[in-house]
């Protein structure tokens, strides 16, 4: 895999609209891609294909589209760590923690940590396609979903200190008085069921940030359009990337000459490439079009 190339931005500014018209782009070009959304609105559907479809289906000689599906996502995902969760602690009889684990699905922060995990094996399982490109829901989600990795990785290298004392805690009290420690405990590290898990998370929560802090292979693009809320919407955008180490490669100005705006964003944005589309009259919805549309602003974003 050469690059995954993510589009950021304001609702409705283009984002689903230029990841399209990037992957068709490459895949006229001979490339294979892997084009996904992890939008819970799927739209990918409605411009490159006829009728709705599930699952990862091919578009157009190597270009494969799929509308990651969220909801089955957090479905699985909560289940899942519900059962994993009961397991480890099953020895917890104190608390009431089959309720408590019921009720998790519930809780903020499941769909963000679902999506994670979604694209996390996506991503894994389409390294040998040559591009993957994705499009995103609108800022506020997409920047949770970014930031949870890096929040992950400094809550897990605690807890994996913490569970790692009390082990050691654990068998210093049993190497004294064996009958203090109910039988169930584990003594060493490797046969501890929370640390290994632990482990299991860490390992996920370490592939995302360094794939998101890989400037060779991952590049964001900035979709906006020529008014003051998808401009300030995107000044958000490139502090939040800049706060993880995310690389920002390009901004995309879409729809230039559809508002009378006055905006200058090229001020704010004089540090990268700022790119040009026009406002199709006619809307941007062929796949000739796509490719003509977004010449001019893909090398901004890959090496060709
Ligand atoms: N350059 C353009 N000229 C004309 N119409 C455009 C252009 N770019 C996008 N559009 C149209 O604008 C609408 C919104 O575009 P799109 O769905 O790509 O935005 P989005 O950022 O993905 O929105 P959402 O946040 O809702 O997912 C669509 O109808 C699309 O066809
Ligand atoms: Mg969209």
């Amino acid at each position: 895999m050469k690059n995954i190339i993510f589009f950021l931005g304001k609702g409705g500014v283009g984002k689903t609209t230029s990841s399209v018209s990037m992957a068709y782009y490459l895949a006229e070009k001979e490339k294979s891609v892997y084009l996904a959304s992890v939008d819970p609105a799927h739209n990918i559907c409605d411009i490159v294909s006829e009728k709705p479809f599930t699952g990862c289906k091919n578009i157009y000689k190597k270009l494969y589209a799929e509308e990651i599906d969220v909801e089955g996502y957090l479905k699985d995902f909560t289940h899942q760590t519900t059962k994993r969760m009961k397991e480890t602690y099953k020895y917890l009889q104190i608390i009431n923690l089959d309720k408590m684990l019921d009720v998790m699905k519930y809780s903020p922060g499941m769909e963000e940590y679902a999506i994670m995990y979604a694209l996390k094996e996506k991503i894994e399982n389409n390294q040998d396609k040559d591009y993957i490109v994705i499009d995103t829901p609108p800022t506020g989600l997409m920047l949770k979903i970014f930031a949870l990795p890096f929040t992950s990785k400094m809550w897990i290298e605690k807890l994996i200190l913490w569970r790692r004392k009390i082990i050691s805690a654990r068998s210093a009290i049993a190497n004294i008085n064996p009958k203090a420690i109910d039988e169930e405990l584990a003594l060493e590290e490797e046969d501890d069921k929370v640390l290994k898990e632990l482990g299991i998370q860490s390992k996920t929560i370490n592939f995302m940030v360094n794939m998101l802090q890989d400037v060779k292979k991952t590049k964001t693009a900035i979709v906006l359009n020529q008014d003051l809320l998808s401009f300030n919407e995107s000044k958000r955008i490139k502090e939040g990337l800049k706060f993880m180490g995310i690389p920002l490669n390009a901004v995309i100005l879409n729809k230039k000459g559809m508002l009378d705006g006055t905006v200058d964003i090229n001020e704010y944005f004089n540090d990268m490439p700022v790119f040009e589309v026009a406002f199709f009259k006619n809307g941007l919805l062929k796949k000739e079009d796509m490719i003509k549309a977004c010449k001019s602003w893909v090398g901004g974003l890959i090496d060709e």
